[in-house]
């Protein structure tokens, strides 16, 4: 989209006040670039300008309307929470990524990097008086102290989708749903998009052959999610800090190179929990109509301990791009928090590697200022004149941006050009005394009198 920099990284902008020229207006007082504070947001944090901001709201928009369609409430918690939610043992790389410091009671707090410790934290203070299916949906900024590359900041909101008291993949059937609607509604497709899909619980089936107690499961996924990225000696010494033998690896390495759910029935057999579940949820995917957005893919694992069934990852087809939202059960969270545990799922989706995306795909859209009007006084002897028509438009329900200073015409049309008006009205004084106002439609010059007893009636 033109003019819309989004998370981009090199468009630095510099409010025109400020190219180090003495102005006389608002902004630098002096010659010299040195002398002034640094204009940039901390890094990886994102200022967001109004076309930014329109941007944002339209993404979120359909955030909302697509949890909408699928029946799911609304709901917040603080950015600030306690450290203890998240400091979980499993080595986990979103804890070392934790903005966190002490207060001024001396308590240590965090920015929250994720949501869903938020969310198990409100649904075990309403306990059991919380009827479920609960279906909730929110749109947090998130803080990760990352390391940045194209698509993840240290600053992001992250549209977040969970069911909680609903055992069977019926519910990650209707969270994927969620997803590939929104996708639609962008204008991406099956081509362009991939939802992996695999379950922990084949990684959980190796580790019980093996032997591994069950406490070690979710920090050996956490390792087991690094397989595919870093060298085998990395991954055996992670290994090897759990007590976990160097015999895993062979197992694992050939447990995740599957990629059909029938190479994994063959392996572990037709009744196996992981293989049932999966062929259940592709087999709901089709019933959706949304099966060719769907790759089983065993090497996806998700980075996060909690997790314990069905996980998936959305990735751009052509693999340029980190991962686009990602997701996953984790029936066994609220016990980690001293509570009883409640089966649950749901997925995170970001809102800087979908612009990404967008944009690669040309699939950005204009957005207008929203502004549907211009009201501008000849004189100052028209100012009330003015502020009355624009008051029955706003009345009417049309945006107007009413002229408050002394402008020539000539800036008023460019000033209109620019936001991009339907209208500007032009209050004078003969046209005044016989009631009406000259009103221009910009997109065709065309020029009326309107009565202003029907402002704002004919749009
Ligand atoms: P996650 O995979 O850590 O999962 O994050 C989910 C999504 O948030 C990512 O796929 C990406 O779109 C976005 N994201 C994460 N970190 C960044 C970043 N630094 N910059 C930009 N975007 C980012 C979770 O957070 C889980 N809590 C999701 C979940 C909800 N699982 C169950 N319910």
């Amino acid at each position: 989209m033109g003019g819309v920099h989004y998370g981009c990284k090199s468009c630095p902008r510099v409010p025109s006040g400020l190219t180090g020229r003495r102005t006389g207006g608002m902004g630098a007082q002096s010659n010299d670039w040195s002398d002034l504070m640094n204009l940039s947001p901390p890094r990886g944090t994102r200022d967001f300008f109004p076309e930014d901001m329109r941007l944002r709201s339209w993404l979120f928009d359909h955030f909302r309307e697509v949890a909408r369609l699928h029946g799911f409430e609304e709901y917040d918690a603080p950015v600030l929470e306690s450290e203890s939610l998240y400091t979980r043992k499993a080595g986990e790389e979103i804890v070392d990524q934790l903005y966190c410091f002490e207060d001024k009671g001396n308590r240590r707090v965090a920015l929250r990097p994720e949501m869903t410790p938020s969310l198990a934290r409100m649904i075990l203070q309403k306990g059991r008086s919380l009827p479920l299916p609960v279906r909730w949906f929110s749109i947090p900024q998130c803080w990760r102290y990352e390391r940045m590359t194209r698509g993840r900041k240290r600053e992001h909101y992250q549209w977040n989708m969970d069911i909680f008291g609903v055992p069977g993949v019926t519910a990650e059937a209707e969270l994927m749903s969620a997803v590939t609607t929104f996708f639609r509604r962008l204008g991406l497709t099956s081509a362009d998009v991939a939802l992996r899909v695999s379950s922990r619980k084949v990684i959980e089936e190796v580790m019980n052959s093996l032997g591994v107690p069950p406490e070690k499961f979710g920090p050996a996924c956490v390792v087991v999610d690094k397989l595919e990225k870093r060298p085998r000696e990395f991954i055996e010494a992670e290994l090897a800090k759990l007590d976990l033998g160097t015999e895993l690896v062979d197992a694992l390495l050939d447990a995740v190179s599957l990629r059909s759910i029938d190479d994994l029935a063959a392996r572990l057999g037709e009744d196996n929990p992981a293989v049932v579940e999966l062929r259940e949820l592709f087999d709901l995917a089709e019933g959706y109509g949304y099966a060719d957005w769907l790759v089983f893919d065993a090497s996806v694992v998700r980075g996060l301990a909690y997790y314990t069934g069905v996980v998936f990852e959305a990735f751009d087809r052509g693999a340029t791009l980190r991962a686009v939202c990602g997701g996953g059960r984790y029936d066994r969270l609220l016990s980690t928090f001293g509570g009883d545990d409640v089966p649950a799922c749901g997925f995170g989706f970001g809102d800087v590697v979908i612009v990404e995306l967008l944009k690669d795909k040309g699939l950005l859209p204009s957005l207008p200022s929203g502004i549907d009007d211009v009201v501008f006084a000849f004189s100052s002897s028209q100012r009330a004149a003015a502020s009355r028509v624009a008051g029955s438009l706003r009345a009417a329900g049309r945006a107007v941006e009413l002229v408050l200073e002394k402008r020539k015409v000539k800036w008023l049309f460019k000033r209109a050009d620019r936001l991009g008006a339907e209208h500007v009205y032009l209050v004078a004084p003969d046209e005044w005394a016989n009631g009406t106002v000259r009103r221009k439609t910009l997109s065709t010059g065309e020029e009326e009198n309107v009565s202003i007893e029907t402002l704002g009636l004919s749009g």
